[in-house]
């Protein structure tokens, strides 16, 4: 079955990031001149999925703002002849059907999930959280649908991380399927030291049957006291069984104040307009290290 809904979760507090997203949503932090967010969207779209939910919340607004039309910006840009920018303003608020849904309280990415269940309805979705940005060729919402169009099976994006940071991720138990696909039996969110199942965390990525709905229903706070979809995802995974892939791409937590700086480096080094002459500043800045 082929995936057409996704749901990108952008409610959350980002206090990784204060005091940057105080007044501004962290998913709108800028990657060179694009906001994270945008990144996702156009993933989301490169995958094939046709209607996207963004999850906000209080003071988050200027996400609609950005994928709106902008006539008075627009109409400026026109008459100056910058037709290069008119292009660019006017082809965002046209990327993909995209819907807004307030999530009233933060109780955690499981309860943002929880609140696209109308959105949703019967059918598989991709979640692509809001502060994750990938980049690469394949997009890595695409490589989640093609695994569970192979299996039927809900699937998570996963990566490994350095053993000291799996702490703040989730750990999960895997066994090899074929390439870079892996069966995932069980997991935990936020492992107390000596609880991790592996260094395979969840990053960023995932495509859920309409069944997580009914779980999440009756999932209980867990770490942090917030509805964690890790521990909900728990349940499918032990009861259905679920299928990891160890998705091509770079991953930039757009959550944390190192990813955001890995980020801009990165992106920016390869970026057409600012590219050679970033270079050259960075050789440069290099060498007073
Ligand atoms: P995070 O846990 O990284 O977001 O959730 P956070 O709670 O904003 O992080 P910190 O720890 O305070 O810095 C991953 C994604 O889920 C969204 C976030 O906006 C982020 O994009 N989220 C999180 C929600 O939509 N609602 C929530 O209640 C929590």
């Amino acid at each position: 079955m082929k995936i057409k809904k996704a749901v990108i979760p952008a409610a959350g507090l980002g206090t990784r990031v204060l005091p940057a997203s105080k007044a501004m949503p962290k998913e709108m932090l800028p990657i060179v001149d694009k906001p994270a967010i945008q990144y996702i969207v156009e993933e989301a779209v490169r995958s094939g999925i046709e209607d996207i939910l963004i999850i906000t919340s209080r003071g988050k607004s200027i996400m609609e703002d950005h994928f709106d039309r902008a006539p008075e910006l627009e109409a400026r840009l026109l008459a100056a002849g910058k037709q290069r920018q008119y292009d660019e303003v006017v082809s965002i608020a046209g990327l993909a059907n995209i819907q807004y849904l307030r999530q009233k309280e933060t109780r955690g990415l499981g309860h943002a999930v929880w609140c696209a269940k109308s959105f949703v309805g019967d059918e598989p979705f991709a979640v692509l959280y809001g502060d994750d940005v990938i980049i690469g060729e394949d997009p890595a919402c695409g490589q989640l649908c093609r695994a569970y169009e192979e299996f039927g099976l809900g699937v998570v994006g996963i990566k490994e991380v350095a053993p000291e940071l799996i702490c703040k991720y989730s750990s999960l138990k895997t066994e090899p399927l074929h390439d870079n696909l892996f069966r995932v039996t069980d997991m935990v969110e936020k492992p107390a030291p000596g609880k991790e199942l592996s260094n395979y965390s969840i990053l960023g990525r995932c495509v859920l049957p309409p069944k997580i709905f009914d779980i999440l229903e009756h999932t209980a706070p867990g770490a942090g006291g917030e509805i964690q979809l890790t521990d909900a995802m728990l349940q499918l995974a032990l009861s259905d069984g679920m299928v990891g892939v160890d998705y091509t791409g770079v991953r930039y937590d757009m959550g944390s104040k190192l990813g955001v700086l890995q980020a801009i480096v990165e992106v920016g080094l390869t970026h057409p307009e600012v590219g050679a002459d970033f270079r050259d500043y960075l050789k440069k800045m290099s060498c007073t290290l």
